[in-house]
């Protein structure tokens, strides 16, 4: 099938919840990837933050291969070997204490809200609201939509959800104002993805912290984009010297197989206990097997270090393409999540590099995200910037 005849089975079966680009990818190696008709991309998107040890690594392959040929699922009814490991290495490698798994970022939220409505319930006299941030993203379930702060994603659900509610990022006075007596948890992505690559000042999320001990609240860290190595540390709240109380993980946890985490200190996880939270699939021998290889390719195999690398390179050229273009308002982020902040749509200069082999992603309109595995190499950076740098001469 050439990609014509794959758009047009798209147009015709798939629901359509999608602005999707007129090619089909259907193969990759490392940062490359290759459409239906045979032309090779360079992938700056990598799955939106999924594919961080790039398409198909031998690590990945061989987890695939080892644990497919032992046992693909059996259920929670019984222990697990590949999930119980995998359990103890992010507890080893991370603030928490225990780890409940599922198959997605919306679900790890899910569980987040949840296991926090619990322990409001058990320890704190039935408190429930949680306080998150203008123009975060936290997922597209009913629950995560309503604590997501973007309009656009809650607009036609009504009736959504009681106890969200949102005030601006990097704002410790409107948080502490939000604060009231149902309060139970401040919840927040220490870097933000969707809302367009946006960095908090260095002491918010220590004032966050802060409030949350003076108020006895719980403090949850939303890493299902930036976790796993892509800040230049395994995760991204080490850079700020804050540990939250619960964390959620996904994306490029499980290499490109679909596998959700939520991590939490003991005392909070305690209000877990058998029958008030499952999944069929979370945790199954399979993803967790193959987010162990991850785990270990990215905290032994020198990735992260390459990561951080590579993002201080890329990001200085970033900077100098900033001086050479005065649409470029701001270039930020941290590792390999960058953004390019312009005064324009970026979503002709998405199409123009698409068209001339790089794969790139706009979000919050005028934000240039720049995702690459964290594998990247500094020719591939430097290809990269040359397609960009022509394309954005052009407009
Ligand atoms: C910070 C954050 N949280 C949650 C999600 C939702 O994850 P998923 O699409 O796997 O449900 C995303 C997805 O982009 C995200 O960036």
């Amino acid at each position: 099938m050439k990609n014509r005849d794959i758009l047009n089975l798209t147009e015709n079966y798939v629901a359509n919840t999608y602005t999707r680009f007129p090619v089909a990818l259907v193969r990759g190696k490392g940062a490359r990837v290759w459409d239906a008709d045979g032309k090779e991309y360079l992938d700056f998107v990598a799955g939106i933050a999924v594919n961080s040890l790039g398409h198909c690594h031998p690590a990945v392959v061989r987890a695939i291969q080892t644990q497919s040929r032992k046992l693909l699922h059996i259920s929670n009814l019984y222990h697990i070997a590949p999930q119980a490991e995998l359990a103890r290495e992010l507890c080893r490698h991370s603030f928490a204490d225990r780890v409940f798994f599922c198959n997605s970022g919306a679900e790890a939220n899910e569980a987040a809200i949840k296991l926090a409505r619990r322990y409001g319930a058990e320890w704190l006299g039935g408190k429930y609201e949680i306080v998150s941030a203008h123009n975060s993203f936290h997922g597209r379930t009913l629950a995560t939509l309503t604590a997501t702060g973007q309009e656009k994603v809650r607009a036609g659900y009504d009736p959504l959800p009681e106890g969200f509610r949102q005030v601006p990022y990097n704002d410790l006075a409107a948080m502490e104002q939000a604060v009231g007596e149902k309060t139970v948890a401040i919840w927040v992505e220490p870097i933000q993805g969707e809302g367009g690559v946006v960095v908090p000042d260095s002491g918010y999320l220590k004032g966050l912290r802060e409030l949350c001990d003076r108020r006895r609240l719980l403090l949850i860290f939303d890493e299902v984009q930036v976790g796993m190595g892509r800040t230049g540390k395994l995760f991204a709240y080490e850079h700020f010297g804050v540990e939250p109380d619960i964390m959620t993980l996904a994306k490029a946890l499980g290499g490109g197989l679909p596998v959700g985490a939520m991590l939490a200190k003991a005392a909070v996880a305690q209000s877990f206990v058998p029958g008030t939270h499952a999944s069929t699939f979370g945790g199954n021998p399979l993803v967790c097997g193959v987010g162990l290889a991850v785990l270990k390719t990215l905290t032994q195999g020198g990735v992260v270090k390459n990561c951080a690398r590579m993002g201080r390179l890329l990001f200085g050229a970033l900077q100098g393409l900033k001086k050479r273009f005065p649409f470029i308002r701001e270039v930020r982020g941290k590792g390999l999540i960058l953004g390019v902040e312009m005064e324009r749509d970026g979503n002709k200069i998405v199409s123009d590099c698409l068209e001339s082999g790089l794969l790139l992603n706009c979000t919050a309109q005028k934000v240039l995200r720049f995702l690459p595995p964290l594998t990247i190499g500094k020719g591939e950076i430097e290809r990269a910037l040359s397609i960009v740098e022509k394309v954005l001469a052009r407009q």
